[in-house]
């Protein structure tokens, strides 16, 4: 691990430390204060209220203890030696995403988003079962990009698949480690993930809901199969092709890099992409890398919205191009992350035209949730999802 990663690694973990400060600052102290504030005959209208903000607080120290469990095991399993205090510190969008988190732990990881899961779990399994004999299905290998808390990783993994998961984000990467190798067993733990939202309940039972996670014992659904792995870091840096692709914060010019993306080179027989192409900042850098990485006559599986992540971004990157032989570099500039939301005909006719895809199946506006499994919540949004199989 880099000096880099390892700040950035602790700054991670320094933000999972600080939820508990972080949570009851942004959303419980300044609600207290205001009920502080009313007058005691406004109190009185409301005589529930200060006992519903000892719940809220009370969740809130739940969700804490599950972030302080995990950190307990993150940091013998990374071999963290350095003290908390001189972790770098979290940014604000470290402490939003600890937030964040939760509702993609009940997407992932919950029974209540179990239907939600289905909605892709299905197309894949009736795919898998006139494509792949289960006899054979240990060699084949499969690649999720943005595994995210490794959910479907598990799944795949679990129908014969030998499943490679990979992931960028170290809360996404911690978490998962923890959820996968942890030893939970079927619904161990409890989390609160409404209670950072105040409005659109219908009584104050739907925000205090407890979810129960995970909702199965993956030791036990796996079986100790040795068919699950997961690698971390930018799916273009790992799995691109050495050409084509500029120098970024996501495509590194390394020897190293450069030798691992070429051994990966037609390594994998499916990439599944599920609610990730949007996360792209250019979207034919992922098209040029899932085609790089599949082995001819592979598939791709792709499900998920175009909600392109980098959509509103302000922010510029220095890019380069170099030279994959001698790694020199050229052209050195500072380009938008935004401003490349290919529409899904321009993706297909890219995909088609250009890399010589073949679409075998297609369906649009697949309605899907993501995470919001709150049925008593009066707000509800729903993703319009694109599904489709190609062969390489
Ligand atoms: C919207 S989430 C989807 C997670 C999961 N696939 C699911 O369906 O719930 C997108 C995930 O992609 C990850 N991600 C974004 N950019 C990435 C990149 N360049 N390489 C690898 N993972 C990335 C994010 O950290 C996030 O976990």
């Amino acid at each position: 691990m880099t000096n880099s990663d390892s700040a950035a690694l602790e700054q991670t973990l320094s933000s999972f430390l600080g939820y508990r400060e972080y949570a009851l600052d942004t959303y419980w102290r300044p609600r207290f204060k205001r009920w502080q504030s009313l007058t005691e005959y406004q109190q009185q209208l409301i005589p529930w209220y200060a006992d519903y903000l000892d719940q809220v607080h009370e969740a809130v120290i739940c969700n804490a203890v599950f972030y302080e469990e995990m950190l307990s095991q993150a940091v013998i399993d990374w071999e963290i030696d350095k003290s908390p205090m001189q972790w770098s510190k979290p940014t604000i969008t470290d402490m939003e995403k600890t937030v964040s988190i939760f509702s993609q732990l009940v997407r992932e990881w919950s029974q209540e988003c179990n239907h939600e899961r289905l909605v892709l779990l299905k197309r894949l399994e009736s795919f898998f079962n006139s494509t792949y004999p289960k006899s054979i299905r240990s060699n084949v290998n499969v690649l999720v990009p943005g595994a995210g808390l490794g959910r479907l990783v598990v799944d795949i993994v679990k129908l014969g698949f030998n499943t490679e998961g990979n992931e960028l984000s170290y809360h996404m990467l911690l978490i998962s480690r923890y959820l996968l190798n942890g030893g939970l067993q079927k619904n161990q733990l409890t989390i609160y993930p409404f209670i950072h939202i105040f409005g659109n309940h219908l009584n104050r039972e739907s925000q205090l809901t407890g979810v129960n996670i995970p909702d199965v014992s993956v030791a036990d659904e796996l079986g100790g199969n040795n068919l699950m792995s997961m690698s971390a870091g930018s799916f273009v840096d790992i799995y691109g092709p050495n050409i084509h692709i500029k120098q970024s914060g996501y495509y590194s010019n390394t020897p190293e890099m450069r030798l691992q993306r070429g051994t990966n080179s037609k390594s994998k027989d499916v990439v599944i992409t599920c609610f990730f192409i949007d996360t792209a900042n250019n979207i034919l850098d992922y098209i040029e890398t899932i085609h790089n990485v599949l082995k001819p006559g592979g598939y791709w599986i792709n499900f998920g919205p175009l909600l392109y992540h980098f959509e509103n971004d302000v922010h510029e990157e220095q890019t380069c191009e170099f030279d994959s032989l001698t790694g020199a570099i050229s052209n050195v500039r500072l380009e938008p992350v935004k401003g490349l939301e290919l529409s899904l005909e321009d993706i297909l006719l890219v995909s088609t035209t250009k890399f010589g895809f073949i679409i075998i199946d297609q369906e649009i506006r697949i309605e899907s949730g993501y995470g919001k499994a709150n049925s008593r919540s009066t707000s509800d949004s729903k993703y319009q999802c694109n599904y489709w199989i190609m062969r390489k």
